[in-house]
């Protein structure tokens, strides 16, 4: 595995005619990134032993804790960079070239030129209470997809809308790429894997698992009440935030959501579903989601 640092050497190390899957991440990797690596690994070898065309197939992953996603009360300066750590996790699985730009190798100069992805994707959910964190988002996945060229490109559903916006922005700006998203990783009490979770104190890792249990009460909800025929979605939303903040938690929202657009819900619905929470714990802001 080669690991690269400027937009030049990555030009470089880049095989021509290989067909190219791409993993990109902030660093400080767990199991989660590890199963999106391994999964783009599997596919770009599918698919270049099927074609012809191709000699062959090569992963990549991106290591860069993006400042243009990150609000400035959030946690830029502290969000732990773990270079070496994550280097020899990827290579254990899949990787073939790492690319970990400092800021000034991918933002030489002020990144003016954005991607603002449509208000009613971007403005809801984790937009409303991240306010530009999917034009920065956006912008550095857009700009990422351009440095590596990708053929496909690896998401965790765990980050649900970021998966979606990313999906119709390769979708609106045509770009030649295939979008898949990989299953939530989650520990085995049910707490979804994230980077963030090193944030959590021992009693506060011990309560997380209550924002995936309130989503999988919500869901069961949603089901019996699409069964029964009668479904009052403000009701069961409310009574599942109000059954975290009564157990210590700050809940941003917990919804229930079409998976197609994200729109929302207000009574029975035939069409795939999705429940989708953000909740602060002490200083740590989790999401997670489960399709219904
Ligand atoms: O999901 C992430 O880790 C980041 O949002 C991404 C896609 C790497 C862009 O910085």
């Amino acid at each position: 595995m080669q690991i690269v640092h400027t937009l030049a050497e990555l030009r470089r190390a880049l095989k021509p005619a290989a067909l190219r899957a791409f993993v990109p991440t902030m660093g400080n990797l767990h199991q989660g990134h590890l199963d999106l690596m391994q999964l783009a690994r599997q596919e770009v070898d599918k698919r270049a032993g099927d074609n012809k065309h191709h000699s062959g197939g090569m992963t990549v992953a991106s290591i860069f804790v993006n400042r243009l996603q990150f609000s400035p009360h959030e946690d830029f300066d502290t969000y732990p960079r773990t270079l070496e750590n994550d280097c020899a996790m990827l290579k254990a699985n899949g990787c073939d070239l790492v690319f970990a730009p400092s800021e000034k190798d991918l933002y030489p100069d002020p990144q003016v030129f954005k991607v603002h992805p449509p208000a009613e994707l971007s403005d809801i959910l984790e937009g409303a209470f991240r306010p530009g964190f999917f034009v920065g988002v956006s912008t550095v996945v857009h700009k990422l997809f351009n440095i590596v060229q990708p053929d496909l490109a690896v998401f965790g559903k765990k980050d649900y809308q970021q998966l979606m916006v990313i999906r119709r922005m390769v979708q609106q700006m045509a770009l030649p790429i295939e979008i898949i998203g990989g299953e939530t990783r989650r520990a085995e009490d049910g707490l979804a894997l994230s980077s963030r979770n090193g944030y959590l104190s021992p009693e506060e890792r011990a309560e997380a698992v209550q924002l995936s249990m309130a989503l999988k009460s919500l869901a069961a909800a949603v089901r019996a009440g699409n069964a029964a025929g009668e479904l009052d979605v403000e009701a069961i939303e409310a009574a599942a935030m109000q059954a975290l903040r009564a157990r210590g938690w700050q809940p941003d929202y917990l919804t229930v959501r079409r998976q197609h657009d994200l729109s929302p819900v207000s009574g029975t619905c035939a069409e795939p579903l999705v429940v989708l929470g953000a909740a602060k714990l002490g200083k740590t802001r989790l999401i997670d989601n489960l399709e219904v």
